[in-house]
């Protein structure tokens, strides 16, 4: 990617909210010394292999776009010890709630990034990244929005370089309209394979599934869930 697309492609993604009500003084003081010591520092050159980011042996990395409130990143970090996991979120107030709750479970496989999930996508190496969950991602319900979704031919793009080969992509969401959309963005792309063969498998909940946050809204307010999967190709 040359200079020019890496800073126009940089910039398209993010239109949310970075900031919300003042942090609690334990979130502000956690925010302060853990994000220094957890966040990437795309400065620097990135390791070859990301499990280099760990202070300990990690056999996998997965990365998890727009982590909200932090609920199923958490969940997942416990369950899954020796899987390193890299978490993207702008908005300042469910960092700081992720990292006080790193701080208290004593989480060692956990690193945080607070801006942009693209930025972290172009510096990551070629076939460095077992996993990507994008759960949830903004809907953008209205048509003439639908271009600010994160799912899109250059992210597409994007996923498809740093999954290492029988990499995977989880994407859940209650929306109709970006259900069908990514779907058609996977076929058109050509480097996913949708891995559904019946209907139970996009209505089924991933393994082990803790649900999220915004997820709870959806189903406070009618709204069912489809979960895609699909392998690199
Ligand atoms: C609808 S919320 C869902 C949060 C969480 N995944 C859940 O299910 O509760 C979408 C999240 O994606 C984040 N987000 C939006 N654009 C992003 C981007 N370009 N990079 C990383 N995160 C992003 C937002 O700040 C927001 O927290």
């Amino acid at each position: 990617m040359t200079d020019q697309q890496h800073k126009s492609r940089s910039t398209e993604a993010f239109f949310g909210r970075r900031k919300g009500k003042p942090l609690r003084e334990r979130q502000a003081e956690g925010l302060a010394s853990l994000l220094p010591e957890l966040t990437l520092d795309l400065e620097s050159e990135p390791p070859r292999d990301l499990a280099d980011l760990f202070p300990l042996p990690v056999e996998s990395i997965r990365l998890e776009i727009g982590f909200g409130g932090g609920e199923h990143l958490i969940h997942r970090a416990v369950e899954s010890p020796s899987v390193g996991f890299i978490g993207i979120e702008p908005f300042v107030n469910s960092m700081a709630k992720l990292l006080s709750r790193v701080d208290d479970l004593g989480l060692k496989n956990v690193r945080v990034y607070d801006d942009d999930a693209t930025q972290v996508l172009d510096w990551m190496p070629e076939a460095s990244v077992d996993r990507i969950d994008l759960l949830y991602p903004d809907p953008w319900p209205k048509r003439k929005h639908w271009k600010r979704r994160f799912v899109s031919a250059v992210n597409l793009d994007r996923f498809h370089r740093v999954l290492k080969p029988g990499g995977q992509f989880l994407f859940a969401s209650d929306i109709d309209t970006y259900v069908n959309w990514t779907l058609a963005h996977c076929r058109d792309h050509h480097g996913f394979e949708w891995t559904a063969e019946q209907s139970s498998d996009w209505l089924t909940p991933f393994a082990g599934w803790p649900g999220t946050r915004y997820e709870n809204k959806a189903r406070r307010e009618g709204r069912s869930s489809a979960y895609l999967t699909f392998d690199k190709i």
